[in-house]
């Protein structure tokens, strides 16, 4: 043959073959990934897809037909298909952080789904402090995941929200959290998954959430440490108190269907190769009804950066044996045969792993045939960026608006006497900033500039170039402009080129010559001059605090796509604002005795360390944790609240030494259901009508060094008229919420005298113990 011909054929046939590759890549890019066709005479009768039958029957026919290469080329995101069974490939990694999320392969815009609606950063939707919203957001995320899912361009499996502590003000990826609260970051992990994987019938998942990353995980890259070589050294009573709430009530509460352990050691283990962490306290003590996920490599993080064990099938092993089940990676792709040759893994601990995976997938509906005939089947384009969900999405920014600071008042401006408005400064007319990392493609913006334009007329100037702000060349627009404007508002922060994943912040002061530029045009201002900050993390903003010339501060985090309508909204008082601070502000001088890698949250006056959140730490602050404010004023009356509270003992459980002990182990009481009900009278007593989040706060008996000086236990947002009142009642579950963790990691109670606080209310309990006689079963 000669070697033209050769060359023509072999062109042909690579034509032919890449013209197949195309077809059948765009035909599968819109079909979703499932199994058990019914149009696949091989595959309809296997028992794994009868859908009459119990899902663990059918999760164990299917493991009992794989070879062991073909399971072990499941255990990556990028599980490979299994044609002999008509199981496609699948993309396990997408992400909704607060929207369909276009970080991860697994998800795709374009085509029929050109974008999805982009909630606030969820630091933003914290400080709403609205548990219902939180769900509702979910509920439509969740819509839009599974309508791209049926077109073919995102997966089922979500790896949101991300509930670690914010605990350092300094850390990149605050902004994704909802802040330093374990009880605010428990009951938004809860909410929110419970929002994403629906309310359906028994066992079946409308998405699968996942509640990241386990755990101690809250430094990115920080003087020279980043998260691939970082090992937490965490004190039992941290992880206990601190740590491992959200995480717990992601798992018991919310039912989440999938954790993500975490990149960093803790106490020398990486978090994925640790059993105890992962089998005996997720899958053993909260009993996750799901899978355990790496963070992505962090197996070949912890084999190639942190040198854990001598050889990648070590690595493959320790990570399966401690309860790993998926990874994001090739790693294990790669590694387990070969360690299961080498006698270090059993393929009985392979099944476990698939056991849980599968499950997931078939509760997911994705082995029960055609797609468009399961529940959410329907759902389609028409369903993504609808004028409801765009809407929530304004709510959820409008809601999450803080009011930091308003004298005189300033605040609201009245369209009448506020004609025109110069607005100012780098984060002005930003579109991409609003919606802070983890984001996708929004389905349009509402600028600042756009919002305010819609009640007044505008003078723009940019003031500063971008955040960096690293030249004052435009200030002299800038000052002209307020010196010609009726009120001038200022918008300013930080963006993702100041804090961001992989990047810490070295301080908390506003980057450049932000301060410059507000301080200089707040003196040149003819009328009011309001700041707006858009921001993750805290910024320290004293020098605006105590400038009389500043009449009022707003925060908005990162506000999603309709922020700028929502900051004007505000700004003219069609909405009253009423979210709290999730985080503490703290003085850039809080960071001097505080390296990020000192992991205590208690203080330590020997060493001068300050101690972390306003639950350890007592210094001075720019603006506390849960403080906003409002266009109104709110009054609380405590009407009704046991001052005595009795908590039962098993009498034959207990020997005295542990009923003379001031703080009784919750393991030793029965207070499974013992709740304490606490009625509190709301009353607005302004002019406006307004929400309000009652934040219910409790300072443990004398609990010793040891103890938060306080603690949020419960809250609840109501809305209440001008002039009139609302009773509300707050449940505060005793043995969740009223004990504090020893030393040793145990939760106990402590008897003696509570003081609940509400604003500047506060409410006296004492609590003690009460033995119940010995109960003969
Ligand atoms: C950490 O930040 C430094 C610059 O501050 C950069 O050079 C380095 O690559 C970063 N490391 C990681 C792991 O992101
Ligand atoms: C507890 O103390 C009481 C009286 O002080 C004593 O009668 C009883 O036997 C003790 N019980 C136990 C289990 O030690
Ligand atoms: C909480 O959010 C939901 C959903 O947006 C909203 O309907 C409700 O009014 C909010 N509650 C309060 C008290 O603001």
């Amino acid at each position: 043959m000669s070697s033209t011909s050769t060359s023509t054929s072999t062109t042909l046939s690579s034509f032919l073959f890449l013209l197949i590759v195309f077809c059948s890549n765009n035909a599968e890019a819109r079909r979703p990934a499932f199994a058990c066709d019914e149009g696949d005479a091989r595959t309809k009768d296997l028992v794994f897809c009868r859908t009459n039958l119990g899902i663990a029957e059918r999760v164990g026919d299917l493991i009992g037909r794989l070879t062991l290469q073909e399971k072990v080329r499941l255990l990556g995101n990028n599980a490979a298909d299994v044609p002999r069974l008509g199981i496609k490939g699948y993309e396990w990694w997408s992400e909704a952080l607060h929207g369909v999320s276009n970080v991860g392969p697994g998800t795709k815009f374009g085509g029929e789904f050109p974008a999805a609606t982009s909630f606030p950063q969820v630091i933003t939707t914290a400080a709403a402090f609205n548990a219902s919203l939180w769900e509702e957001i979910g509920r439509v995320v969740s819509d839009e995941g599974r309508a791209m899912y049926n077109g073919g361009m995102a997966g089922l499996t979500y790896w949101s929200p991300n509930v670690n502590i914010f605990r350092d003000p300094r850390w990149g990826r605050g902004q994704e959290t909802p802040g330093e609260d374990p009880v605010l970051a428990g009951q938004y992990a809860a909410s929110y998954v419970r929002g994403l994987q629906g309310n359906l019938d028994g066992n079946r998942l409308k998405v699968a959430a996942c509640c990241k990353h386990y755990t101690a995980y809250d430094l990115d890259n920080w003087s020279g440490v980043d998260r691939f070589h970082f090992n937490a050294k965490v004190s039992r009573q941290d992880i206990a108190d601190t740590f491992d709430v959200p995480f717990r009530s992601c798992v018991m509460e919310g039912k989440v269907a999938s954790v993500m352990c975490s990149y960093n050691q803790v106490n020398g283990i990486p978090t994925c190769a640790d059993p105890k962490l992962l089998r005996q306290t997720i899958r053993g003590d909260w009993r996750l009804n799901g899978y355990i996920v790496s963070d992505c490599d962090s197996v070949g993080v912890f084999y190639d950066n942190q040198h854990y064990t001598s050889t990648p099938e070590e690595a493959a092993a320790d990570a399966i044996k401690a309860g790993l089940d998926l990874d994001c990676g090739p790693f294990l792709g790669i590694h387990t045969e070969r360690a299961v040759q080498l006698g270090m893994l059993k393929e009985s601990d392979i099944n476990s792993a698939l056991i849980n995976t599968l499950t997931v997938q078939m509760r997911l509906g994705m082995f029960d045939g055609e797609p468009s005939k399961l529940p959410y089947g329907t759902l389609g384009p028409r369903d993504v960026c609808t004028p409801s969900h765009q809407e929530l999405a304004l709510e959820a920014a409008r809601q999450g608006i803080v009011l930091l600071k308003n004298h005189g008042p300033s605040l609201p401006l009245s369209p009448r006497r506020h004609r025109t408005l110069a607005v100012i400064g780098p984060n002005s007319d930003v579109t991409v900033t609003m919606i802070g990392n983890y984001a996708g493609v929004a389905c349009g913006y509402t600028t600042p500039l756009q919002g305010i334009g819609m009640y007044a007329k505008t003078i723009h100037q940019q003031g500063c170039a971008n955040v960096a702000c690293t030249s004052d060349e435009l200030f002299a627009g800038a000052t002209d402009a307020a010196r010609q404007a009726d009120a001038t508002i200022l918008v300013i922060g930080l963006d993702q080129s100041i804090e961001a994943e992989f990047r810490d912040r070295a301080g908390l002061l506003l980057p450049g010559l932000q301060q410059d530029l507000v301080t200089k045009v707040a003196a040149a201002s003819k009328g009011p001059t309001i700041l707006v900050i858009m921001s993750g993390g805290p910024v320290d903003v004293s020098f605006a605090k105590n400038d009389p010339r500043i009449g009022a501060i707003l925060w908005v985090g990162y506000p999603g796509q309709a922020g700028g309508a929502a900051i004007a909204d505000v700004l003219f008082g069609t909405h009253n604002p009423g979210g709290k601070l999730p985080m503490t502000w703290y003085p850039q001088d809080y960071l001097a005795s505080l390296p990020m890698t000192t992991m205590d949250m208690r203080s330590n006056p020997r060493k001068g360390y300050p101690g972390r959140t306003y639950r350890f730490y007592k210094g001075p602050v720019v603006y506390p944790f849960g403080h906003g404010l409002s266009y109104t004023n709110f009054e609380h009356t405590i009407v009704d609240a046991p001052t005595m509270v009795a908590v039962p003992i098993d009498g034959h459980r207990n020997s005295n030494a542990s009923l003379s002990s001031k703080a009784i182990k919750v393991t030793h009481t029965r207070c499974n259901r013992l709740s304490i009900g606490v009625h509190v009278d709301v009353k607005n007593v302004g002019s406006m009508d307004g929400s309000h989040a009652l934040l219910v706060f409790s300072t443990p008996p004398n609990g010793g060094h040891w103890a938060p000086h306080k603690q949020l236990v419960a809250f609840e947002k109501v809305n209440v008229p001008a002039r009139s009142q609302q009773r509300v009642l707050v449940q505060i579950h005793v043995c969740k919420y009223l004990s504090v963790v020893d030393r040793a990691g145990i939760r106990r109670i402590p008897m003696g005298e509570h003081s609940l606080h509400i604003g500047g209310v506060r409410h006296p309990i004492a609590l003690h113990a009460e033995i119940l006689g010995v109960i003969k079963s």
